[in-house]
């Protein structure tokens, strides 16, 4: 019997760029996020005896991505071996599609790896929580960890493996509109841009720095019910995100000209009076933050740029009914 899970990205307001333990996955600094209602990854697990397999998107799946599940089954493996079970030696047969863009900076290693975490630990008989499917999640990629909740998430740094895992927190009423301007997988993964920018940015230390306090902003704007406040923090964090990336030696640029015309028509929308912020994770689509009833007409001030999807915040990570 197989187990089907399904998970949805997540866009950060509060970035996560930096690891302090690259084989546990803490990192540098927490983060918090909305978990979106569209783009959405359907993974099934089906346990088997020889190689583990891997099907992204209709196709065996890349050298690089099977082995990066592979390393992740085998961390579910270890957890079964742990609890006495019986299938603590099967391998996997893992088939995942992705609805939006893949390893193109909307997030589709935190779908794929949440809806990874939620359907391999019930096929391999584990009983986790919430609490605990984020921190498995983490493992396969940082970002995936957010994705086990709904609507609104804090990962907390931590310090450990215990320690370090995402939970829901209140934010104000807000959607999402993306522009995805280019689809294509991005030439630099997050792994190895956030290596990258630990290694050669001068500006890393002030980049955790300032992260620091503005996960604190963050969650007092948030406390504060204050949409505007969110806005401005998710903008500037945003900014400097790309800015202590682009300071990498050689350097690494995520964002395209079409990525900052849009950061432009964001900003010319405040001037009009309608209140927008912008964001980009690692990657040139750019996603806009907005009141729920003014998506429409931010959509149709940026339908020049790309393809638009409008999102609300959306469920976390969860196991469909077995086919
Ligand atoms: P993104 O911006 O899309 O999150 P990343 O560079 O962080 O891009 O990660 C892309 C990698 O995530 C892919 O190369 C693959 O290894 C992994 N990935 C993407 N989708 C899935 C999925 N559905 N299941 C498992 N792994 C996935
Ligand atoms: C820019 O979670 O994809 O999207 O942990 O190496 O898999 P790994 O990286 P990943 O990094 C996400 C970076 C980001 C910001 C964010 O989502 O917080
Ligand atoms: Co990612």
């Amino acid at each position: 019997m197989a187990s089907i899970a399904r998970a949805h990205p997540n866009i950060a307001l509060v970035k996560y760029w930096g690891k302090a333990d690259d084989d546990l996955i803490i990192p540098v600094a927490g983060s918090m996020s909305m978990t979106l209602d569209k783009f959405a990854t359907t993974t099934t697990v089906e346990l088997t005896t020889g190689l583990d397999s891997f099907e992204l998107n209709g196709t065996l799946a890349d050298a690089k991505a099977t082995q990066r599940t592979t390393v992740f089954l085998d961390l579910v493996r270890r957890l079964a071996a742990d609890a006495g079970l019986e299938t603590a030696t099967a391998s996997a047969n893992v088939t995942s599609v992705n609805e939006g863009p893949t390893a193109a900076g909307m997030a589709s290693s935190a779908s794929g790896f949440a809806a990874l975490a939620v359907a391999a630990a019930d096929a391999y008989g584990l009983k986790l929580s919430t609490k605990d499917l984020s921190r498995l999640a983490r493992r396969g990629s940082g970002s995936a960890s957010r994705s086990l909740i709904d609507r609104f998430a804090v990962w907390h740094a931590g310090t450990s493996d215990e320690t370090s895992f995402a939970e829901a927190i209140d934010a104000p009423e807000m959607a999402m509109v993306s522009v995805t301007v280019d689809a294509k997988a991005k030439k630099v993964s997050s792994r190895e841009g956030m290596v990258a920018t630990r290694d050669t940015s001068p500006y890393y230390q002030a980049w955790i720095d300032v992260t620091h306090k503005t996960l604190d902003e963050m969650i007092a704007a948030c406390a504060d019910d204050d949409f505007a406040r969110v806005g401005q923090i998710t903008e500037t964090h945003a900014h400097r995100m790309h800015a202590v990336i682009q300071a990498t030696e050689p350097p690494i640029r995520y964002l395209a000209p079409v990525s900052w015309q849009v950061f432009d028509e964001v900003a010319a929308m405040r001037d009009d009076g309608l209140e927008a912020y912008a964001t980009a994770d690692a990657g040139p689509n750019v996603v806009i933050i907005c009141r729920p009833d003014d998506a429409t007409a931010v959509a149709k001030r940026v339908a020049g740029f790309g393809a638009i999807e409008t999102f609300a915040p959306g469920p976390g990570a969860h196991l469909l009914d077995a086919a």
